[in-house]
């Protein structure tokens, strides 16, 4: 296929191999073949990427360019996105093993939506004026935070590097981007539009590599001044540790055990919808996956049985057939963890509805799959499985519910299923997590912020409030003796 080149890492503008002459695979998780293979960078990579990102940002037409001709370069981005988004939904898909039909309406319109909204905002991020005592002119300036690390899972690639990028590029931030050693074919494909979209050169610098190395370089490079990640709540620690021996920023959207929450009052075929869109979409591998499905006590069974019968139905298979509904699970480490945590259920007293083996022969494909009989307090309940894994919890009433639904370390969103509008909006203040929806699941915009509460992380990505992210606020005092 066309779209599959091999890969490079682009600093200053210019595609090169890595210092080391490294180069590592890339797999298609639905065949378990090489895809093609990339440039490996680390520290030296890292090194070359952070002073061109540092020149970039204190000299040359970045600094210097209006906040609206930023806003145009971005447009740019988007309309180029969306020029070429037949080819990069395949090759998303291709990478990740997700299914096209998710593609092509959800990584690619959000990606393009990403960059529209953050090209209409830059041109609107201002201080304030402040009423101070005495006899002075006080204003605030909003400033770009600067050299800025961006480290970026393989769960939504292309989404994941647009909701980085956006508003770091608005701000006027320069960045070096690293990209999930499994999925790095779209940044990379992106970095082709950026520059086509006239990006000036060391703006953004792409740099695949693995976490240990290229990853930790970029967190402890002393040039870099913020660090923005996303992935799992151990390396984020990890991250935040390594950052503080230069008492970096740092911005972490880590990991989830999403409470989705129904009850006997609920429109119930419209909640085994919700429950299935919130556990199945991109193979369960959604930080803020509805894994976790309380069931009003008297609509426990029923509810599953409904949900059995729709799961069972469910079309898994070849991802860039347009009918699929769930493709492959990203790699074959992803595989057996998910298979792993169904046996664990097991042991500990887990009964498996449907699922909970390999959906077929070739390809790291699950099945989905139903846990009944879970209880708060098993492993499976506890810790990220990150694949297409629900367990059904029963609970008795509204206390017993709210203990449970925060009762984990975690806290990014959760579901509400009700009609009961009063009860709906009393439980959205109770439940600890940065996203609740409500009679709907794995909803997003561009404008809407996203982040967590607790060890799910802190910071908000999208909409405003990402602009805090990506600045720091400076005080001008000027005396009007
Ligand atoms: P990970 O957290 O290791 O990888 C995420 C990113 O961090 C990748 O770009 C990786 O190269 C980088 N990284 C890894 N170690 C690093 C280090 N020491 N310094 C700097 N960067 C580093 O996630 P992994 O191992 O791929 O998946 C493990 C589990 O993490 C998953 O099963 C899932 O539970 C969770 N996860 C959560 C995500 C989320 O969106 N919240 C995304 C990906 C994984
Ligand atoms: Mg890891």
């Amino acid at each position: 296929m066309q779209v599959v080149k091999p890969g490079k890492i682009l600093i200053n503008n210019e595609w090169c191999e890595s210092q080391s002459g490294k180069r590592f695979d890339v797999i298609n998780p639905a065949t378990e073949l090489k895809l093609t293979d990339v440039a490996e960078g680390d520290a030296a990579d890292i090194a070359r990427a952070v002073k061109a990102a540092r020149q970039a940002f204190e000299s040359g037409p970045w600094k210097t360019m209006s906040a609206r001709e930023r806003g145009r370069i971005l447009n740019r981005v988007a309309l180029l996105l969306d020029k070429h988004k037949e080819e990069i939904a395949e090759l998303e898909t291709l990478n990740n093993g997700k299914p096209i039909h998710e593609t092509r309406n959800a990584d690619l319109p959000l990606s393009i939506e990403t960059f529209e909204y953050y090209g209409g905002l830059a041109d609107k991020i201002h201080g304030d004026t402040i009423p101070v005592n005495g006899n002075f002119f006080n204003y605030t300036l909003r400033e770009p935070a600067g050299v800025v690390g961006q480290i970026i899972p393989w769960n939504f690639p292309l989404l994941m590097a647009a909701w980085k990028l956006g508003p770091a590029l608005a701000t006027g931030c320069t960045v070096v981007l690293k990209p999930a050693e499994q999925t790095p074919l779209t940044a990379l494909r992106l970095g082709e539009i950026l520059l086509e979209a006239g990006l000036p050169a060391g703006v953004v610098n792409i740099v695949p590599g693995f976490g240990p190395t290229a990853g930790a370089a970029l967190v402890t490079h002393p040039e870099v001044d913020k660090i923005a990640f996303t992935g799992s709540t151990e390396v984020g620690k990890t991250v935040m540790q390594l950052a503080s021996s230069h008492l970096k920023r740092v911005s972490l959207e880590l990991g989830g055990k999403a409470p989705n929450i129904v009850f006997a009052d609920s429109d119930i075929d419209a909640a085994v919808n919700g429950a299935m869109r919130g556990i199945f979409f991109n193979q369960g591998e959604v930080c803020c996956a509805g894994s976790r499905l309380f069931l009003e006590e008297r609509i426990h069974d029923e509810f599953l049985s409904k949900l059995k019968t729709r799961v069972e139905k469910m079309v898994v298979g070849n991802p860039l057939d347009p009918q699929t509904q769930m493709g492959a699970q990203v790699s074959e480490e992803q595989f057996r963890k998910i298979l792993g945590y169904v046996e664990k259920g097991k042991k500990e007293g887990a009964k498996v509805v449907t699922g909970g083996s390999p959906a077929q022969a070739t390809g790291y494909f699950v099945k989905p799959t139903i846990l009944e009989g879970v209880n708060n307090e098993m492993t499976v309940a506890r810790e990220e499985i990150f694949g297409p894994v629900v367990c059904a919890i029963p609970f008795k009433n509204h206390d017993h519910l709210v203990h449970q639904a925060n009762d984990t370390v975690y806290g990014l969103s959760a579901g509400i299923w009700t009609r009961d509008i009063g009860k709906a909006h009393r439980l959205a203040k109770e439940i600890k997590a940065g996203t609740i929806w409500v009679n709907c699941y794995n909803c997003f915009d561009a404008a809407s912020p996203f982040g967590g509460f607790k060890q799910s992380g802190f910071g908000r990505e999208l909409g405003k409030y990402a602009l805090e992210l990506y600045t720091q606020v400076k005080s001008v005092w000027v005396s009007l003796d």
